[in-house]
């Protein structure tokens, strides 16, 4: 055991998209040292299933299913936290979705609006409901995924940068709004990684060509980025906040 590895005991961690990639791998890690979660996901199936993997290992997990875009949803998760346990100490809006690679001129009204919605506004509502409640129990440690894309041009990805360029935004501004009162607030910038949003969807197709374009020639592993996303999480890092960290395989240094 590390002396990092009991700074996460009973603290209470929300995630959502949790049933899947990132979201899933981080709570299973810090459930295992500990943490009380409370998980949200839209896919309610696959969180129900991954719940019963958690609580098979003995994790303290509560979760409920829905969606991001909802305002009403945010309150429940953190009330959840709360009756179960009585404060939030961290929360991970992870929730994201990809879109499809097109052309700026092909991409449609719809797709943009539905991807600044889950992307962006699905972060900004979360962020919303926790740090009202962090406001009151004076402490709180946010972490919003974002993307190399929201730090750099994404070409063919302009609703998805565009979103995640978004999340960066709201990130600086509300950890400078709340540095003040022991709120930290900090993004995570991944380069594309094994996750099923990668391995499970268009871009499968093209992961030798995103190989190619990463310096290391390959993209990320999960736990590569996990154990940043554990670091940005941390208690034990009270000075960090409004930072955007790229975890890229050195793709920004470019
Ligand atoms: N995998 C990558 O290459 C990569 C790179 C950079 C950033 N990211 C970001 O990391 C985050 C996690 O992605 P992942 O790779 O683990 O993908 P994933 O598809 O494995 O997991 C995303 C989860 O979010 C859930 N979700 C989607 N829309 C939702 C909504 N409206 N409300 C609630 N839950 C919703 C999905 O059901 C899924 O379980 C996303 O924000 C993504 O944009 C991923």
């Amino acid at each position: 055991m590390s002396s990092h590895d009991l700074e996460f005991k009973n603290i209470v961690v929300l995630i959502t998209g949790a049933a899947s990639g990132l979201g899933a791998a981080l709570a299973e890690v810090l459930g295992n040292l500990g943490a009380k979660l409370v998980l949200g996901d839209l896919n309610a199936s696959a969180l129900g299933h991954f719940v019963s993997h958690l609580q098979q290992q003995n994790i303290a997990v509560v979760s409920l299913a829905g969606d991001v875009c909802d305002e009403a949803y945010h309150h429940q998760l953190v009330d959840l936290a709360i009756s179960n346990w009585e404060k939030l100490d961290i929360a991970v809006n992870n929730a994201g979705i990809a879109t499809g690679m097109k052309a700026f001129t092909e991409i449609t009204l719809e797709e943009f609006d539905h991807t600044l919605n889950v992307n962006s506004k699905g972060v900004f509502l979360g962020m919303k409901a926790q740090i009202s409640t962090m406001l009151k129990q004076q402490s709180g440690n946010i972490l919003n995924v974002s993307s190399v894309a929201g730090l750099n041009a994404a070409p063919k990805l302009a609703a998805y940068s565009a979103s995640k360029h978004a999340v960066i935004g709201l990130t600086k501004t509300a950890a400078i709004e709340y540095a003040k009162k022991n709120i930290r607030v900090n993004a995570i910038c991944p380069f594309y990684t094994a996750t099923p949003l990668v391995t499970q969807s268009e871009l499968s197709d093209k992961i030798d060509f995103l190989n190619i374009a990463s310096p290391m020639k390959r993209i990320a592993e999960t736990k590569e980025i996990i154990s940043v996303m554990m670091m940005l999480c941390s208690p034990q890092h009270t000075y960090l906040t409004g930072q955007a960290i790229a975890v890229d395989g050195g793709v920004t240094a470019l």
